[in-house]
């Protein structure tokens, strides 16, 4: 018979008995002494951390990111120099609006966070399965997420406040758009593809910058389900779909793509190419291929490494950086903030945040500190400092960002932007959806706005009448057939 290894207290003595508590006699009460039964209890407590306030459910898995194209030429970015170098990455996918324990097929967009372990510390790929979001200025993300959540009092969804967001909104349409399109159910995390949507920049070694969209595109092919097959599916199916087609090898895969513009193009291009409500249209801007990203390992536990992931637009490496996207820089702030409240200082200590290359700081405790002691610091504390012999670190200048010049009468102020052709490109989508397509947005779009009022219903018809006359026409007939 295999001997067992011995059953330890948090603080690693042997236990004797983890089936009684220790009790004054036969039938009387726990004494105070049962310090085991009380650290069993007190860590079952504090099981939780606060869940992400967007995008709680989720699936992960390891990978590696397989380089063919050299983009030496555009960026130092040193994970993107040598066709067939390997980086190991993290890719966590998941819905957006619902809690931890919601559905797999909720009709939402699905995140999409690539972590790049690289030699010059961790690049973060937040990326979702949709090339544009909603909105186009972060200080409207908090309204739109409480509008396409739970109502606050019956905390039931709510179709009228989904609707009349995007009837006060109509930077929305785009997305929203894609949203009731047939595309707008993934069967699973494997057929989706991925996009950074925002505009990020690469820069190279004689300080020349470009902007740059990435695109993943499933090598699983596109698979969608309607509203009526994904509500016969298991709440969890696409985490179960992830974790065993992983683990029979199949591996699932990307191929991945950049879109990149000069800044002289930038400067007169009809759209604004910082805009997160539009794409470049890939006439104008080629899809480039540049490698394989395919994920082969499952994590080993599901808290540790799904829950405890920390994916952030601000974690970028020397060669990449942000862009001039109002959007963005929203980001660039509130992903860090949010993963001090859930975990804690030092969370990038946590193994799968950790990047895979030396870190060497002045930060220094906190809770936690330590976890990876290679990061802790028992050296200088302070800088600057004479201490580089005992090798305190200095900064790097050559990894400087070059200066970004602003626009030439730029002035501070709010400059409105909310009416910054918001139809055409929802337009052109619909225009290249086959009929069975357009019929199957229009059905989608209907069932909850049937359920609006009358003044919401309008407002959006005039929306899609913008973007094209027979897009309204279209949801204006779905809705009247459930007026019959
Ligand atoms: P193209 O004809 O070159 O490309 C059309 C793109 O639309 C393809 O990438 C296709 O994806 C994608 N697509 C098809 N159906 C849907 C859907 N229901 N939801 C989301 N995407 C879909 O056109 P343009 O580049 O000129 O863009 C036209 C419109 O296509 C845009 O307004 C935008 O809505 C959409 N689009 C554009 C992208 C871009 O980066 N330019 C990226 C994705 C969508 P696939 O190749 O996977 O079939
Ligand atoms: C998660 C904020 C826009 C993609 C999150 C989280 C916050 C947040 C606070 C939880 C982070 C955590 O607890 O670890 C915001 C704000 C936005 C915004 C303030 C607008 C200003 C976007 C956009 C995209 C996006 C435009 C995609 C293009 C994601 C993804 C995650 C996420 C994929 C989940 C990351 C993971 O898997 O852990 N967002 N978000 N967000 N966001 Fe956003």
């Amino acid at each position: 018979m295999t001997k067992r290894c011995p059953l330890t207290t948090s603080s690693g003595a042997p236990v004797a008995h983890d089936n009684q508590s220790r009790t004054a006699g036969a039938r009387g009460p726990v004494t105070f002494d049962n310090h085991y039964l009380f650290e069993k209890l007190a860590h079952f407590n504090r099981e939780r951390i606060p869940e992400r306030v967007v995008h709680a459910r989720g699936s992960a898995a390891y990978g590696t990111f397989t380089l063919t194209k050299s983009l030496s030429d555009y960026t130092i970015a040193d994970f993107l120099q040598t066709e067939g170098q390997q980086t190991p990455v993290f890719l966590r996918f998941s819905t957006v609006g619902g809690g931890q324990d919601s559905s797999d097929y909720a009709r939402d967009p699905r995140g999409f966070a690539v972590k790049f372990y690289t030699q010059q510390g961790n690049w973060d790929m937040v990326g979702n399965n949709t090339p544009v979001f909603f909105l186009r200025d972060g200080i409207k993300f908090p309204d739109f997420i409480h509008s396409q959540k739970k109502n606050p009092r019956t905390n039931l969804p709510d179709p009228q406040a989904v609707y009349e967001f995007w009837a006060n909104n109509p930077q929305s349409l785009h997305q929203a758009t894609i949203l009731m399109s047939d595309r707008g159910i993934p069967a699973s995390y494997r057929h989706v593809n991925g996009y950074s949507s925002h505009t990020l920049s690469f820069w190279n070694d004689n300080g020349e910058r470009y902007w740059v969209k990435w695109h993943f595109k499933t090598n699983q092919g596109i698979q969608t389900l309607t509203n009526e097959e994904a509500a016969t599916k298991p709440a969890f199916g696409a985490q179960q779909d992830l974790v065993e087609s992983i683990d029979k090898g199949d591996f699932p895969s990307w191929t991945v793509k950049v879109q990149i513009m000069t800044e002289a193009q930038a400067q007169d291009y009809y759209i604004n190419p910082f805009d997160v409500t539009k794409v470049w249209p890939h006439s104008d801007f080629p899809l480039i291929e540049i490698g394989q990203l395919e994920l082969n390992r499952n994590v080993d536990n599901f808290f540790a490494e799904n829950e405890q992931a920390a994916f952030a637009p601000s974690n970028l490496v020397p060669g990449i950086g942000a862009s001039p996207d109002r959007m963005l820089q929203a980001r660039l702030i509130a992903y860090q903030d949010a993963q001090r409240y859930r975990m804690g200082a030092n969370y990038n200590q946590i193994p799968v945040n950790a990047p895979r290359c030396p870190v060497h700081h002045y930060q220094r405790d906190g809770a936690f500190a330590g976890i990876n002691p290679a990061v802790a610091g028992s050296g200088a504390n302070f800088y600057p400092n004479d201490r580089a012999e005992q090798g305190a670190p200095a900064e790097v200048p050559d990894v400087a960002e070059p200066p970004m010049p602003l626009e030439q009468d730029a002035w501070l102020g709010i400059h409105d932007n909310r009416d910054d052709d918001n139809f055409s490109q929802a337009g052109d989508l619909f225009r290249l959806m086959s009929p069975c397509q357009k019929g199957q947005l229009v059905h989608n779009i209907a069932a909850g706005l049937h359920q609006c009022t009358d003044d919401v219903q309008q407002r959006m018809l005039a929306q899609y009448e913008q973007a094209d006359p027979q897009y309204a026409a279209m949801v204006k007939q779905a809705i009247a057939t459930y007026e019959k």
